[in-house]
């Protein structure tokens, strides 16, 4: 299937299994408009359907990754128009930003290949996986601005980085690179850019490489955790469990069980069961 000129903010292409979204406004350095988060929403729910693509990486044309919030379109512009429409704007950028990212059916690696600011640290902690450039400049600007952080920037900060870290770049607006954001755990690495793409390859060739609904159900069920109490958690992983089991078509549990126990083929601290 061919993405080409679909979407006018956004590039898409599937190779290898991979869906490359490319947020795509580089003179703009990425900045998320109304119009890039409306066709956000398009993307994500095109992509999650097509059996091609079964690993999402969400990364950037140019020098950014996304510069956050397009200051001028979504914040300027909307002040002069209908309340109602702050609503509507603001809700499609929360709809794929976090609320369809963060959930997502499939796994998605955020590739943050350079500026990443504010309102930019909600799609980053919502996939699942992020590798920084050591290059790329993390930024959470909105105190530079005049305004606190809005939308999910604080509780993405919250659920990833240590309370004195996460309160002094909100505070103080300095910025900091992928090796310092590799370091307190907001991306998992920090990689030369020129080895970024190679290293997003790698892992998620990983993934590829793993069953797709024990993925999904293993990635729902972490993401939920901090928000239940030990019992509801229980249930819910149990849940997910059984749910894996029922809606696995491969039957993974069952080849894993006999590669491991009956044919002594795998060791499964070391290895995945093969497919
Ligand atoms: N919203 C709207 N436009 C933005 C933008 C944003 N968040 N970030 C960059 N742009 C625009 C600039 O206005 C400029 O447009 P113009 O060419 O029409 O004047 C263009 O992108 C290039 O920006 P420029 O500042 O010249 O690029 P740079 O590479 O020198 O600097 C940044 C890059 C990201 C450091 C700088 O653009 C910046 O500070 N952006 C704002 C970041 C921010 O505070 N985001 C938080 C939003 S919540």
């Amino acid at each position: 299937m061919s993405y080409e000129g679909r979407w006018k903010t956004v590039k898409v292409t599937v190779e290898g299994g991979i869906a490359w979204v490319v947020l795509n406004r580089p003179e703009k350095r990425n900045a998320m408009s109304p119009t890039l988060n409306k066709e956000m929403i398009d993307v994500l729910e095109t992509i999650e359907l097509d059996p091609d693509a079964q690993v999402l990486v969400l990364t950037g044309e140019g020098t950014a990754w996304t510069a956050g919030m397009d200051l001028k379109e979504y914040f300027r512009e909307v002040d002069a128009g209908p309340d109602v429409l702050q609503e509507r704007i603001r809700r499609d950028a929360s709809r794929w930003q976090w609320q369809l990212l963060r959930m997502y059916s499939k796994p998605t690696i955020a590739m943050v290949n350079g500026w990443c600011f504010g309102g930019g640290f909600s799609p980053l902690v919502a996939c699942d996986l992020a590798i920084a450039a050591d290059e790329a400049v993390f930024g959470l600007s909105e105190i530079n601005w005049g305004i606190p952080p809005g939308n999910l920037v604080s509780k993405a900060m919250a659920d990833t980085v240590g309370h004195r870290e996460a309160l002094h770049y909100i505070m103080t607006g300095d910025t900091f690179t992928g090796q310092q954001a590799a370091k307190m755990g907001l991306v998992n690495k920090s990689v030369p850019l020129a080895q970024l793409r190679e290293e997003t390859l790698a892992l998620a060739a990983k993934l590829l490489d793993k069953n797709p609904v024990v993925l999904r159900n293993a990635k729902h069920g972490f993401k939920r955790s901090r928000e239940l109490t030990w019992e509801q958690n229980e249930d819910y992983l149990y849940a997910k469990l059984d749910q894996a089991s029922h809606r696995d078509p491969e039957g993974g549990r069952e080849k894993g069980l006999k590669q491991f126990l009956d044919d002594k083929a795998i060791k499964p601290g070391l290895e995945a069961y093969k497919r």
